[in-house]
């Protein structure tokens, strides 16, 4: 009775496993589970060419939340940023201490903290001939600054990729103050600060007083 069984289940596999045919998929009950209506992203399908679903996207596509750079990657065009590229940021409190946290992270091995052109890699020789903010025949100015970081220059390295276009600007800001530092000239100040010292001027209202007031100062002063 035992053997019989057992003779009975060996034939059973057998047939079921011969039948079964693995070249081939087996019944779908509800197949769009399986094969989804939609093409899929790396699908091979005969209505692409090369019967290939990923394809290059149609020409002048840009990637969501890209910016579009005018500027190619040239002599000339980064002379023409340098020019007529402005920051388009505002100075704040904000961009400024994320510019200089940024310019900390990425820049400064290499440019140094002051923006001197002696970063650590500069001292240790890793790498040569990198600039001060502050030479003259630079012309550094906020379009150039945004421009080298979107392409690099020679040794220099891109950081398109790495940073986005705000981050760029505030760099962009950093640097620039980095520049009047070293050369002792005025640095960007946050508006609110600017609004801040306007506001001890004499406003518009006071205005019939105005030619008075600093006739009685000028008095006062020639008393003293
Ligand atoms: C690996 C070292 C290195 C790092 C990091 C680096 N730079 Fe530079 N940078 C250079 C060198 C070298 C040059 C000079 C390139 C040349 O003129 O051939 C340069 C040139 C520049 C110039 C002058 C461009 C001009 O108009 O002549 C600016 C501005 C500048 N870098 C900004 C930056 C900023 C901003 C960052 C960070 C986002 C940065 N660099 C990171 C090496 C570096």
């Amino acid at each position: 009775m035992k053997n019989i069984s057992l003779a009975i289940a060996a034939i059973a596999s057998l047939t079921l496993v011969s039948c079964f045919d693995t070249a081939k998929p087996n019944y779908q009950y509800m197949p769009n589970m399986y094969e989804p209506v939609g093409y899929e992203t790396y699908g091979e399908y005969g209505i692409f060419p090369n019967d290939q679903a990923a394809m290059l996207p149609a020409e002048g596509s840009i990637p969501r939340g890209w910016q579009p750079y005018d500027y190619k990657n040239t002599t000339a065009d980064l002379e023409l940023a340098k020019d007529e590229l402005m920051n388009p940021l505002p100075v704040t409190e904000e961009n400024l201490a994320k510019g200089k946290e940024l310019y900390d992270i990425y820049c400064g091995v290499c440019h140094g903290d002051k923006g001197d052109g002696q970063g650590i890699l500069m001292k240790n020789e890793v790498f040569l001939g990198i600039p001060s903010y502050a030479d003259p025949g630079r012309k550094i100015t906020d379009g150039g600054v945004y421009h080298v970081q979107m392409y690099g220059l020679n040794s220099m390295g891109s950081y398109a990729s790495q940073t986005s276009e705000e981050e760029r600007w505030q760099i962009t800001h950093h640097v620039m103050n980095l520049k009047a530092a070293l050369l002792g000239e005025p640095e960007r100040v946050p508006m609110a600060d600017v609004a801040e010292a306007l506001s001890y001027l004499p406003s518009n209202d006071t205005e019939g007083e105005e030619g008075e007031e600093p006739h009685d100062e000028e008095h006062e002063d020639n008393n003293h």
